[in-house]
C-alpha cells in the first residue's frame, strides 16, 4: 500500500444529468485513493447531498464508500462491477438553484460536516458553474471531471460518456438503415447535444447519414436548408440511393429560431412539404420528390445509458486515477481533461472565464466551429451539413479530432 504523508478523507459526487462512465470513474477514485490509505465519502445527489446531510436526514459515516458489496463469487470482485454500468451509483440530479443564498449556506455547512480535505466532481458545464463559485465560497479543495455526450466542456478534447453516446447513436442508424432502405424513405433522426453537434456530427458521419444538420451550421430550419437536403436527396436518387438518413441536433431550432422539443419530427413534416413544393415548380428533376415518405425517429435518453465504451472505460481509469494523484499532490482547483490522446489537467482559473463568458452570452462553451476537422471530412464525404457550411467549404482534410 502507498500511504500518503498527509491522512486523506476526500469526496465524491456526480452533478447534473448522467452519462456512461460515471461509475468507472467512481471506481477508478476509490481503487487509487484506497490504495494510498485514504477515505473515500460518495455524496448522493450531488450538492442535494450535501444539504440532506446538513438537514440531518443522513449521517456522514453512512457515506463512505468502500471496496466491497458488489461480489459475484467467483467473477467479480467488490466494485469491478462499477467499470460495466451505466447511470451513477450516487444519483445524479440536474435541478436546484445554489445561487440562492440560503442554500448555497446549507450546501457549505454540510460539506463542512464532512470534514473532507478534497472533493472530486463529475459535471458538465453547468455543474462546473455552480460548484465553482460554493467551492470560492467554502473554499474546498477541488477537482472537476468533465463529463457529458454533449461534449461541449473547453479545454478537454473529450469528456466522459460522449464516445458511448456516439456508438449508441452509430449504432441506431446502422439499425434505421435498412427500414429505410427497403420503404425508400427519409428517415429523421434527432439526436440529444442541447446546444452542441459534437454528437450529431460524429455519429452521423460513423452511421453513414446522408444529412447532418447542427445548430452551429443550422441554427434554424429555413427554407434554403430544406431546399438543400430536397436537392441533396435528388442527387442521392439519382445515384440509386432511394433513401436517406438525416441526423438533426436537439438544439437546431424551428424556422422562427425557436427551441422544439420534438425538431425531428418537424424536420421530417417539412423535408415532406417542402418536396411536394418544389415538385409543383414544374422542374423535372424534382418530380419525384411529389411523394417523399419521412419518418422521425427522436432517439433520447437511450444515448445515455448504454454501457460504457472501451474508451470511455480507459478514460475514467485515467481521469479518476488523475484526480488522485493532483490530490495527492495537493494540486487544487483543477479540471482534468483528455488532450492529445492522454491525460491531463487545466487550472479551473483559465477554464471557469470562458465559460462565464460564453454563458453570459447564452452561447454554448466549446460549439463545432466550421474549421473542425470533422465538418471538412462530411463535406468532403458528400454530407449534407446545412447551407452556410457548404458554401464555405474548404480544402479536403481528414478528421483527426480524437
Ligand atoms: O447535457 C446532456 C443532455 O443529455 C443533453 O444532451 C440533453 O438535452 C439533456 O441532457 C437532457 O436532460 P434531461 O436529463 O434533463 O432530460
Amino acid at each position: 500500500m502507498v500511504t500518503s504523508v498527509l491522512p486523506q478523507k476526500i469526496g465524491i459526487l456526480t452533478s447534473g444529468g448522467d452519462c456512461p462512465g460515471l461509475n468507472a470513474v467512481i471506481r477508478a477514485v476509490i481503487k487509487c485513493a484506497t490504495r494510498r490509505g485514504w477515505e473515500v465519502y460518495g455524496i448522493p445527489y450531488g450538492t442535494q447531498g450535501l444539504i440532506t446531510l446538513e438537514q440531518g436526514n443522513c449521517n456522514g459515516q453512512d457515506l463512505q464508500l468502500l471496496e466491497h458489496g458488489f461480489d459475484l463469487p467467483g467473477l467479480l470482485h467488490g466494485i469491478d462491477i462499477l467499470q460495466f454500468l451505466s447511470g451513477s451509483i450516487l444519483g445524479a440530479l440536474n435541478k436546484g438553484d445554489p445561487s440562492n443564498p440560503l442554500i448555497a449556506q446549507e450546501i457549505l455547512n454540510g460539506y463542512q460536516q464532512l470534514n473532507l480535505d478534497a472533493l472530486i466532481t463529475l459535471g458538465g458545464d453547468g455543474s462546473l458553474d455552480i460548484i465553482d463559485r460554493l467551492a470560492q465560497q467554502g473554499h474546498w479543495n477541488w477537482i472537476a471531471i468533465p463529463k457529458t455526450i454533449d461534449n461541449d466542456v473547453p479545454y478537454t478534447e473529450r469528456c466522459l460518456g460522449f464516445d458511448t453516446a456516439v456508438d449508441t447513436v452509430t449504432r441506431a442508424l446502422y439499425d434505421l438503415t435498412f427500414t429505410a432502405a427497403s420503404h425508400s424513405r427519409i428517415i429523421v433522426v434527432q439526436v440529444m447535444g442541447r446546444d452542441a453537434g459534437h454528437l450529431a456530427l460524429q455519429a452521423g458521419i460513423a452511421g453513414g447519414a446522408d444529412v447532418i444538420l447542427i445548430p452551429e451550421l443550422t441554427p434554424s430550419l429555413n427554407d434554403g436548408v430544406l431546399n438543400g437536403i430536397c436537392q441533396h436527396i435528388v442527387q442521392l436518387r439519382q445515384s440509386d440511393r432511394q433513401f436517406a438518413l438525416v441526423v438533426v441536433a436537439e438544439g437546431v431550432r424551428n424556422q422562427n429560431g425557436v427551441k422544439e422539443k420534438y425538431i425531428g419530427d418537424l424536420l421530417a413534416e417539412q423535408i415532406q412539404m417542402q418536396g411536394a413544393r418544389l415538385c409543383q415548380t414544374g422542374q423535372p428533376e424534382f418530380c419525384h420528390l411529389e411523394r417523399l415518405e419521412t419518418r422521425a425517429t427522436t432517439l433520447g435518453h437511450i444515448q445515455r445509458s448504454s454501457p460504457p465504451s472501451s474508451f470511455d472505460r480507459l478514460m475514467a481509469a485515467a481521469f479518476g486515477k488523475k484526480a488522485v494523484d493532483l490530490i495527492a499532490a495537493q494540486t487544487y482547483q483543477q479540471l482534468v481533461i483528455w488532450s492529445q490522446g492522454q491525460v491531463d489537467s487545466k487550472p479551473l482559473d483559465t477554464v471557469m472565464p470562458l465559460i462565464r463568458n460564453r454563458h453570459q452570452d447564452h452561447l454554448c462553451p466549446n460549439p463545432v466551429e466550421p474549421e473542425n476537422p470533422w465538418v471538412q471530412t462530411a463535406q468532403d464525404l458528400g454530407i449534407y451539413i446545412g447551407k452556410s457550411a457548404q458554401a464555405t467549404s474548404s480544402s479536403a482534410s481528414g478528421g483527426d479530432c480524437q
